[in-house]
């Protein structure tokens, strides 16, 4: 192995949101979003502090957590940030090895190697600090056969709504404060190993009235990619300065999740309640010549307002929530790739202009 790996990454293992009631986000993200019931924690369990139910779709597993008295450390987080991130844990083959490695380059502790056994084995976890009060969690989990991870038993309730299709996390954006972007950038760079896709400056991404800048940052073999967020001078109050105020510092502002089938797909996420950005029709008086041919009914797309990109590998379609909870903090983005790699950033207009027509409606533009 040679130096560039030093951090090998499977994947995203769970994305855990630490949230005001578990039991009720739970039930959301299945019957809106089409999440499976697979494991629980709680008092039965012998926690103590907490609740947490897991859900899973396709290869997109979340936790939801909610603290049980006051001075939980996860009830004191919910009350400052909202419903939110708290972890994005990742999939590795030697959790020691992960932490020893990028502690050697300058991260900084949360929890140190850590082994979690039952009577299915064991798994090793340690946990690092990224941008605010978010943490990146290492797990290894080759020696283990439970539903989720040890302390957890398996969740089976009779209610299972159909899925929506949902495949795997493609991005998970991080929205970070003005003059910091860089120097996350050079954590994920210098820490983690990771590389830089690609950079938007505020001449990319702004309207007549907001701005910001992004840097997209990847691991080796493209499982995980982070785009970094942070505001520029505009006009007026920009998105990422309205998440900001509202999360009370950074914090992961959405996560994509990818469908190979996205009228399917978000047509049932709206049938079910699921709140989706609105798409001004004059839109698609233009976006047919920008993008050229698609495999897709243009009708449906236009109908569900879906936004749609073209790059040199091929082309995507996009969507977007939405905030999922009471702040106007963090969203999902609906993502189907036909061969295109990129972000949409043809689609980034259009994209801030049906936030900021939110952002008026909430006086915070
Ligand atoms: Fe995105």
């Amino acid at each position: 192995m040679n130096e560039q790996e030093f951090l090998p990454i499977s994947g995203t293992d769970y994305v855990e949101f630490y949230v005001g009631n578990a039991k009720q986000a739970a039930h959301y993200y299945q019957s809106a979003f089409g999440f499976q019931p697979l494991a629980y924690a709680g008092l039965e369990t012998g926690l103590t502090d907490r609740t947490s139910y897991v859900v899973r779709q396709g290869k997109i597993t979340f936790v939801l957590t909610a603290g049980l008295r006051p001075d939980s450390e996860v009830t004191k987080h919910q009350a400052k940030h909202g419903d939110g991130v708290k972890a994005i844990a990742l999939w590795v083959d030697d959790a020691r090895k992960s932490f020893e490695e990028v502690m050697s380059r300058g991260a900084v502790a949360v929890e140190e190697p850590t082994v979690h056994k039952d009577k299915q084995g064991e798994v090793v976890t340690a946990s690092i600090k990224t941008y605010g009060e978010t943490v990146h969690t290492f797990v290894e989990r080759k020696n283990y056969s439970g539903p989720f991870l040890p302390g957890f038993i398996a969740w089976e309730p009779e209610y299972r709504p159909e899925d929506t299709g949902l495949l795997y996390v493609d991005h998970i954006v991080g929205n970070v404060d003005e003059g910091e972007m860089n120097k996350v950038v050079a954590f994920y760079r210098d820490v983690m190993g990771f590389e830089q896709l690609v950079s938007f400056d505020d001449k990319d991404i702004s309207t007549e009235y907001t701005a910001l800048m992004s840097k997209v940052m990847t691991n080796k073999n493209f499982r995980i990619k982070f785009p970094i967020n942070e505001p520029a001078r505009g006009l007026k109050r920009s998105q990422v300065e309205e998440f900001l105020d509202f999360y009370i510092g950074p914090g992961p502002q959405h996560i994509a999740m990818a469908t190979h089938d996205i009228v399917h797909t978000v047509g049932e996420m709206r049938k079910r309640g699921v709140d989706f950005l609105s798409t001004p029709n004059t839109y698609y008086d233009e976006v047919w010549d920008r993008v050229g041919g698609i495999d897709e009914d243009k009708k449906l797309l236009q109908e569900n307002s879906i936004l749609i990109d073209r790059d040199d590998e091929g082309y995507l379609l996009q969507l977007f929530t939405k905030p999922v909870e009471d702040r106007p903090t963090f969203f999902f983005e609906i993502i189907d790739r036909k061969g295109a790699k990129s972000f949409g950033k043809g689609n980034f207009k259009a994209l801030f202009e049906a936030i900021e027509r939110e952002q008026e409606r909430r006086g915070t533009l």
